[in-house]
Formats: structure tokens, sequence, C-alpha cells
């Protein structure tokens, strides 16, 4: 961490932040695996209708996964490496992405993380307020804007989906 930022921020608040960003890590290597497996091995007519934004998705849950290890090397820590942890230290919890093949069932369990997304970020950018931790609330609020148009996209497709 850097010398100033350390002295600014102090270990016991760092040490906060550096939790929050690690659960949000996990969350996004389990989400992006989730649209990305989903992009390539969708069924039935999501195959050849949304399919490829699946994947687009998907490395946008990935670029937020970089951003958020990059601030904790900032702060002197890694971003959880054990693909087992993201799993047990996350929000999300075990997730397997075979059974969500179908359009419908993709998109309402997307839209369930794109809600939790939203709720975290908020969460985090309030608490890096708190502690005056402004380069990860500039991070959060950022990540937050793309989480809610995620959710609202979502969500518009789904309310017109004319597969029932
Ligand atoms: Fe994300
Ligand atoms: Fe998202």
């Amino acid at each position: 961490m850097g010398r100033t930022e350390k002295n600014i921020l102090g270990k016991e608040n760092a040490s906060v932040i550096v939790d929050l960003l690690k659960k949000a890590y996990c969350d996004e290597m389990q989400i992006f695996h989730y649209f990305w497996y989903i992009g390539i091995n969708m069924e039935g007519i999501g195959l050849v209708t949304y399919a490829p934004t699946l994947k687009t998705q998907a490395t946008g849950e990935l670029t937020h996964a970089e951003l958020l290890s990059n601030r904790i090397s900032e702060l002197a820590e890694k971003a959880p490496s054990d693909p087992a942890v993201w799993k047990t230290q996350g929000n999300i919890g075990p997730l397997d992405p075979a059974q969500y093949l179908t359009l419908r069932a993709a998109l309402e369990k997307g839209l369930e993380f794109e809600g939790k997304a939203v709720e975290n970020y908020n969460n985090i950018a309030k608490k890096a307020l708190e502690v005056n931790d402004f380069v990860t609330y500039n991070l959060a609020t950022t990540i937050l804007a793309n989480e809610v148009k995620d959710e609202q996209h979502t969500e518009d497709v789904l309310k017109n989906l004319e597969v029932k």
C-alpha cells in the first residue's frame, strides 16, 4: 500500500475495505463464468438469440474482477486465486451454470446476480466513503453504474420475452 494512503486509511480500515473487495472479486469471477459458460452452452432459442450477448456480458464482469484485483493489490493484498474459495467467501455461494441453460432460466438467475451486485457495490461505496477511501469509492460507483445498467437490461429483456 502506498505510504501516504496507508497513513490516511489506517490498517484497520484498509482491511475492512480489502475484505469487501475480495468478496466482490469472488462474485465477479463466479458471475463471469456463469455468463461465459451459458453463452457457449446455451440450449434452445437462446442459443441463436441471446448467447452472444451473454458472452459480452461475461467479459464485462471479468473487467470488474480486474479492477477489483488492481485495487486489492494497491491495498497490499492479493485477490482470492483459488476457485474453491470463490464459492465459500463470496456472496453467491455454490453455483453450477449448467443448471440454467435455457433462455428464461439464464435470465432469471442473471437478474438475481445483477440485483445482488447493485446492493454490494452500493454497500462498498458507502463503506469506502465512511473511511475516506475515495479511490475505492470511485471504483465502486463506476462498477455500480455498470451493474445498474446490467440489471435494467436483463429486466427489460425478461419482461418482453415471448418464450414461455
Ligand atoms: Fe460485475
Ligand atoms: Fe453485472
